[in-house]
């Protein structure tokens, strides 16, 4: 990508939350060496990861960067720190399924009553624009997590029902599995092979995944904040993947042991389901749920150059017309540490 998604940002106040994140971290990088931000501001609740993160992004070398404690469910707080802020991205998720499962007010209090906060301060401070990350596990949930995802997703698209004069324009970026993110199964094959374990444990030899790199996930979410009109879920065309392809680059020579799909995993996930299908068109690099709202003008995208995808289309991660190849995913493992 060329730089001029991100010049969107420049003597722009931008506030990334959950700025300490996987994502936040490459997505402040990029806004800091890629454009000239008037402040970035990575908003989180732990001391240490900002302190960390300040050894790499400090004061001297990137003077617009702030370190701004506080937590998604403190209203107040998000309000103070957006004030004279132009935009948001929301990134700031409880996001690990097992622990949405058994933590279930835990998860709701972040994802949902977090994302009614983003959205109040947004409009109490004019915010221009906010753009928040949601997950594939949104679509069609069967967990928690993809069900407090869905219930922000659904938060942000109406926001833009309240923004009437001020104007703010609220939009979804949904992508699938980040490959090597943390707690993924790069990282837990890596250190069987290292074991010398004498076998991988499969899910399901059946199982597939969307696969995008961080450094993808980032540029997408710098272009569409540029791009939208306020109230769309973006979908980025991305490829699948078998796990047992994965497990077959990664370690050629050691077995595969069924050991049966997990409560709250999906044989294979899916970005825009059959009921999805009717509001949804084609971009050539990725798909457009538009808003089902009255207000919205219907040729916003299909009057310039997207076509409107068949009803009952669906993009699941088995049905997807691009698959990772082997050098793909070795060339993906040589880059990831
Ligand atoms: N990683 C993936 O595979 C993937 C795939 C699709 C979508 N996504 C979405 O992308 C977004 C970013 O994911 P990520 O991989 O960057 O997650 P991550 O590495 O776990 O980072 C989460 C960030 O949110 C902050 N945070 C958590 N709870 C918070 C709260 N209550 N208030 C303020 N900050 C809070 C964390 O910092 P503190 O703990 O210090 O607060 C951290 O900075 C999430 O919305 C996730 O759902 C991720």
């Amino acid at each position: 990508m060329n730089d001029k998604a991100y010049s969107f940002f420049d003597d722009k106040s931008v506030l990334i939350t959950g700025g300490t994140g996987s994502f936040g971290n490459l997505f402040i990088k990029n806004v800091l060496e890629r454009s000239k931000p008037r402040r970035v501001i990575v908003y989180s609740r732990d001391e240490f990861k900002q302190y960390e993160m300040q050894q790499r992004f400090d004061l001297h070398d990137y003077p617009a960067i702030r370190y701004f404690i506080g937590d998604v469910r403190d209203a107040n707080r998000l309000e103070m720190a957006m004030r004279e802020v132009d935009c948001v991205v929301h990134a700031a998720a409880m996001k690990h399924v097992p622990a949405a499962e058994y933590n279930p007010f835990e998860c709701l209090h972040t994802n949902v009553n977090g994302a009614e906060n983003v959205v109040h301060a947004a409009l109490r401070n004019g915010v221009k624009n906010v753009l928040a990350l949601s997950t594939d596990k949104a679509c069609n949930p069967i967990n928690l997590y993809g069900a407090s995802k869905l219930a922000s997703d659904k938060i942000f698209v109406s926001a833009n029902n309240l923004s009437g004069s001020i104007g703010t324009r609220f939009t979804v970026l949904r992508y699938g599995n980040v490959v090597g993110s943390r707690g993924s199964v790069i990282p837990f094959f890596r250190r069987l092979v290292e074991q010398k374990a004498d076998h991988l444990p499969i899910t399901d030899e059946r199982m597939t995944r969307f696969w995008i790199t961080l450094q993808q996930g980032v540029d997408f979410a710098a272009s569409v904040i540029n791009a939208a009109h306020g109230g769309e879920i973006f979908v980025p065309k991305i490829p699948s993947m078998r796990i047992t392809d994965l497990a077959r680059v990664m370690a050629p020579t050691i077995p595969m042991k069924n050991i049966g799909i997990r409560p709250g995993e999906k044989l294979h996930e899916v970005m825009v389901g059959e009921d999805d299908s009717r509001q949804t068109c084609e971009l050539e690099d990725c798909y457009v749920i538009e808003p089902a709202f009255n207000w919205w003008k219907r040729d916003s995208y299909v009057g310039n150059g997207a076509e409107r995808v068949a009803d009952g289309f669906r993009y699941s991660s088995d049905n997807n017309n691009r698959w990772v190849s082997d050098e793909e995913l070795k060339a993906f493992l040589r880059d990831i540490k």
